[in-house]
């Protein structure tokens, strides 16, 4: 049977850490459904369909990776699906807490769900959408750190001027 996880977020942007935590998914399971929740108490930088859309343009060529987004409850929506794992990403300890709280929570209301977590790559512990979306607003490169198309999507909204080697890609 095919084992299928949601990677569920706010994606606001994709970071080359969630790339690395699919990625690494994908060798576990045989279809990752990023899941972009509708409503999250942070304000989003970008409209939930111009995250689909990046997660989709990203993944092109992997057909086993599902942009999708989702409305209330997490638990209520991977019931819709043949999902039988969540995964998160987690960051040092800073996370720790928070992912405890939410892991907990979502079992409680669904006991026969479970959270696996991956530990982040050394190379993107420091990552956040927070910090990629305050570097990138306040004219700092995010190259390496996001795809370029994202870097470039980041320069688009906070009306940056956009260089000549980001302008590949996306829409060309
Ligand atoms: O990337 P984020 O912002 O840490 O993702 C958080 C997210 C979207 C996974 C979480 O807020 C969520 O699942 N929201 C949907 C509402 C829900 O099910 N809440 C109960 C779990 S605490």
């Amino acid at each position: 049977m095919e084992k299928v996880a949601i990677y569920p977020g706010s994606f606001d942007p994709i970071t080359y850490g969630h790339i690395d935590i699919i990625e690494r998914a994908l060798v576990i399971f045989d279809r990752v459904i990023v899941a972009i929740a509708h409503e999250t108490e942070k304000n989003a930088l970008f409209t939930v369909e111009e995250r689909i859309d990046m997660v989709k343009e990203i993944f092109k060529d992997t057909p086993n990776v599902i942009a999708d987004s989702f409305k209330g409850l997490l638990v209520d929506y991977v019931a819709k699906t043949n999902a039988v794992v969540i995964i998160r990403g987690l960051r040092a300890t800073s996370d720790f807490e928070y992912e405890f709280h939410m892991a907990s929570m979502n079992r409680s209301l669904n006991p026969h769900l479970e959270t696996l977590f991956m530990m982040t790559s050394k190379d993107y512990f420091f990552v956040s959408s927070r910090t990629i979306k305050e570097v990138a607003r306040l004219g700092g490169g995010v190259e390496g750190l996001v795809p370029d198309l994202v870097a470039r999507c980041l320069r688009k909204k906070f009306k940056l001027p956009v260089n000549k080697k980001q302008q590949i890609g996306w829409d060309d």
